[in-house]
C-alpha cells in the first residue's frame, strides 16, 4: 500500500503575523513542485487566516496547532476547532508541550480529535513518551494507551483523514533524534495498535510521521523507514530552505 507522505511544519510560539506571511510567500514557490508530498504549515492561531489567505490556491495547506474540545463556551483563551473551519485543513492535537504545559491528558485528547474530526479538521495526533519512560523501556505501553484512549469513538472512516505523529518527547527539540529503526519499530507497533482497533485495511492507509529533531541531513534516513510516511518538524521547518529540503528529501525517497 503506498501512502502520500507528510511534511508539517510546528511553528510553535514562532513568528509575527507578518513574519508568517513572508515566510509562506518565500517558502510556497520553492516547494510549490513536489506534489508527491503533502506539505502542511501550521502557524500560530493569530496568524492562521492571513496564512491561509496568502496560501489560497496552493496545494500547501494549513495546520492550526490544537483546538478545544467544546463547540464555544466559557473558555478563556480558548479556540474551537468550528472557528477554524475555512483556515486550516489539519489540526495538531495531543503535542507533547500541550500534555506538559496545558494539562492536556489521553481523555482530552480523545475529546479534540473527536472535535477536530466533528468539524471537518483533520488531526494530526501526536503521541510519544517522555526521557523516564524511554530510559525504562516503557515506550510500547504508553504509545499503545496513547493510541487507545485517543482513539476511543472515532470511526473507521474518519481514521481516513487522521495521521498520526509519534514525537519521542526526549527527542523534541533537544538535537537528539531518534534512531531511524526505533522509530520505524516503534511506528510500526502503533500500527499494528490501529489494525487491532480498525483492521487492515485503516491500518495500512494510514499515514504515520515520524518528529523529533528532524534536518535536512537526517531526513532521508527517515524517509527510507517503510512504516515513516513523514515527519511532523519544528525547529527546521522555521527556516525556507531547511523546509525545502526536508520536502525535497521526502520526495525524493517516498515520492
Ligand atoms: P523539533 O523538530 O524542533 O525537534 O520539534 C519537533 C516537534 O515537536 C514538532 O511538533
Amino acid at each position: 500500500m503506498s501512502r502520500t507522505p507528510i511534511l508539517a511544519g510546528n511553528w510553535k510560539m514562532h513568528y509575527t503575523v507578518a513574519e508568517s506571511v513572508a515566510f509562506v510567500k518565500e517558502l510556497e514557490p520553492a516547494i510549490a513542485g513536489y506534489d508527491a508530498v503533502e506539505r502542511v504549515v501550521c502557524p500560530t492561531f493569530v496568524a492562521l487566516a492571513s496564512v491561509a489567505e496568502a496560501l489560497r490556491g496552493s496545494a500547501v495547506k494549513v495546520g492550526a496547532q490544537d483546538v478545544h474540545w467544546e463547540a464555544k463556551g466559557a473558555y478563556t483563551s480558548e479556540i474551537a476547532a468550528g472557528m477554524l473551519v475555512g483556515l486550516a485543513d489539519y489540526a495538531i492535537i495531543g503535542h507533547s508541550e500541550c500534555r506538559k504545559y496545558l494539562g492536556d491528558t489521553d481523555e482530552r485528547v480523545n475529546l479534540k480529535i473527536k472535535a477536530a474530526l466533528g468539524a471537518g479538521l483533520k488531526p494530526i495526533f501526536a503521541v510519544g513518551e517522555t526521557k523516564d519512560e524511554y530510559e525504562a523501556k516503557h515506550t510500547a505501553d504508553v504509545v499503545t494507551r496513547q493510541v487507545t484512549v485517543g482513539l476511543g469513538g472515532v470511526s473507521a472512516e474518519q481514521m481516513a483523514s487522521l495521521v498520526i505523529a509519534y514525537e519521542p518527547v526526549w527527542a523534541i527539540g533537544t538535537g537528539l533524534n531518534a534512531d531511524s529503526q526505533y522509530a520505524n519499530t516503534t511506528i510500526g507497533l502503533i500500527r499494528q495498535t490501529v489494525r487491532g482497533l480498525y483492521g487492515d485495511g485503516v491500518a495500512d492507509a494510514l499515514r504515520i510521521q515520524y518528529g523529533g529533531s528532524v534536518k535536512p541531513d537526517n531526513m532521508a534516513e527517515y524517509m527510507a523507514q517503510p512504516e515513516i510516511d513523514g515527519a511532523l518538524v519544528g525547529g527546521a521547518s522555521l527556516k525556507v530552505p531547511d523546509f525545502l529540503a526536508l520536502v525535497a528529501a521526502a520526495a525524493q525517497v517516498k515520492g
